[in-house]
Order: structure tokens, then C-alpha cells, then sequence
């Protein structure tokens, strides 16, 4: 499923969801999962992030790339580094990538993938025997390129244990095979990175297209994000 628009028209029962937005939110979930963060709430509003904040929560996020006003942090994956995030809670709003997380309630499973745990998420689908959709945010309704080449990605990965159906995976399937040789030099033309151009945000998305640098599965349930690798 290219955007969070179209998922009406899939039947997420029985199935896992990966749920994708490579430029940054679920690198910045997958990088803060990786640094001991103990559990991430993904929330649809700045106001529900802040009361979640007077409880004792990090807030952090962005609206239009830039980092809420009077949010902790904004939504690089290097924030979610940070040493005294560990064991922390961290309550998460973004413009498209937590909104496609929501809008995968429904699926067997909800796991948070990117290209920074792009061999732990297959390697999870493949000991769970199960049928998969790949959830990509995209940007507010349109397809993005990062997000369906990390579809495209994970299907290579998946290819030896699962078929995959439709033309919007065949594409992203194509798109992947067309670009691995360097996915950064597609993913540096992608509307995305021209947005983010002006932030200085160059090495978050190098980081963000780095592919199996972090072993965790991240898993959303009951309204948080935890490690499964954790548990
Ligand atoms: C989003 O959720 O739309 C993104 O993560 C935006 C961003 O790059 O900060």
C-alpha cells in the first residue's frame, strides 16, 4: 500500500504490517528502539503529544520537517540517540509517518520497519510464516520514493519465502531492482529531500537509507512502540 489513502482498499486481518517512512519518522522509531528507549507513543495531534509530555513524557516530532515548538526534539533519528533517552518514554507526532502507523490498526501485527532494520523485519516475517502488507506513508496522500523503494527492498528480501501481489509491489519490487546499486542517488532526487534541503538535515537521510545497521523489530500495540528483540 503506497499511502495511507488507499488502505481502505486492503484487508489488513490475518496479516503483518510493516509500516514505512524512511525520511524519518520510522528510522527515527527504529534508531531510538535501537539506543535503549524504552517504549515510543505515536500520537495523531501536538496536543495529545504534550499532555503526554505533562505526564513525564519526551515529546518530540515535526510539522513540515521543523521540530514542534516546545517539543523536546524534533524527528531526526540522531535525537533519538541520546544517552538520557534510555529506559525513557517518548511520545511522537509527524506529519505522515505516526498517522500511518494508526491507520494500520486492524493487522495481526503492526511492526515498525526502515532500511536501518531492513534484515530483522524479513527475518521476523519469515519466522512468523505470514502474509504482509508494507504500509508507506508517503507524503500527505502522494507516493514517495523512499518509502517504495524500502517496499521494494524488503520484497527482494522476502523473495526466497513469499510471492508478492499487485502492481504496486511488482513497482516497488522494479524501482528497488532498477536502483540498489546506489539508492542514495535516487533517494537525494526524491521531494522529500528537497524539502528537507533547507533544515540541514543531509546526514539524517544518509543515515535513514543505511541499510541493517540496528537489530530490532520494533512492535506497536496497545497505543506503544517496544522492542521485540527486547522482550
Ligand atoms: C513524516 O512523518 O512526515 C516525516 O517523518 C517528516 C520528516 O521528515 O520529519
Amino acid at each position: 500500500c503506497l499511502t495511507p489513502e488507499l488502505i481502505h482498499q486492503h484487508d489488513l486481518s490475518g496479516k503483518i504490517a510493516v509500516v514505512v517512512d524512511i525520511f524519518r519518522a520510522t528510522s527515527c522509531m527504529v534508531t531510538g528502539m535501537a539506543h535503549g528507549v524504552q517504549s515510543i507513543h505515536p500520537v495523531a495531534t501536538v496536543e495529545e503529544c504534550l499532555q503526554l509530555g505533562a505526564k513525564g513524557m519526551v515529546t518530540a516530532g515535526e510539522r513540515g520537517g521543523i521540530k514542534v515548538e516546545g517539543f523536546t526534539i524534533g524527528n531526526s533519528p540522531y535525537e533519538y540517540m541520546r544517552e538520557e533517552f534510555q529506559k525513557q518514554s517518548i511520545a511522537v507526532t509527524t506529519t505522515n509517518g505516526t498517522r500511518t502507523i494508526l491507520a494500520s490498526e486492524g493487522a495481526k501485527e503492526i511492526i515498525i520497519g526502515a532500511f536501518l532494520n531492513l534484515s530483522a523485519v524479513a527475518r521476523h516475517i519469515q519466522q512468523k510464516n505470514s502474509d504482509v502488507l508494507i504500509h508507506c506513508a508517503g507524503w500527505k496522500g502522494t507516493v514517495n520514493i523512499e518509502d517504495t523503494l524500502y517496499a521494494g527492498a524488503l520484497i527482494a528480501e522476502l523473495s526466497g519465502t513469499h510471492a508478492h501481489t499487485g502492481d504496486a509491489a511488482l513497482l516497488a519490487h522494479e524501482l528497488f531492482r532498477a536502483n540498489q546499486t546506489d539508492l542514495m542517488k535516487i533517494a537525494n532526487n526524491s521531494a522529500h529531500a528537497a524539502r528537507l534541503a533547507g533544515f540541514g538535515v543531509a546526514k539524517d537521510l544518509e543515515l535513514c537509507m543505511q541499510q541493517s545497521k540496528f537489530d530490532v523489530v520494533p512492535i506497536y500495540e496497545n497505543g506503544e512502540i517496544t522492542s521485540l528483540t527486547q522482550k
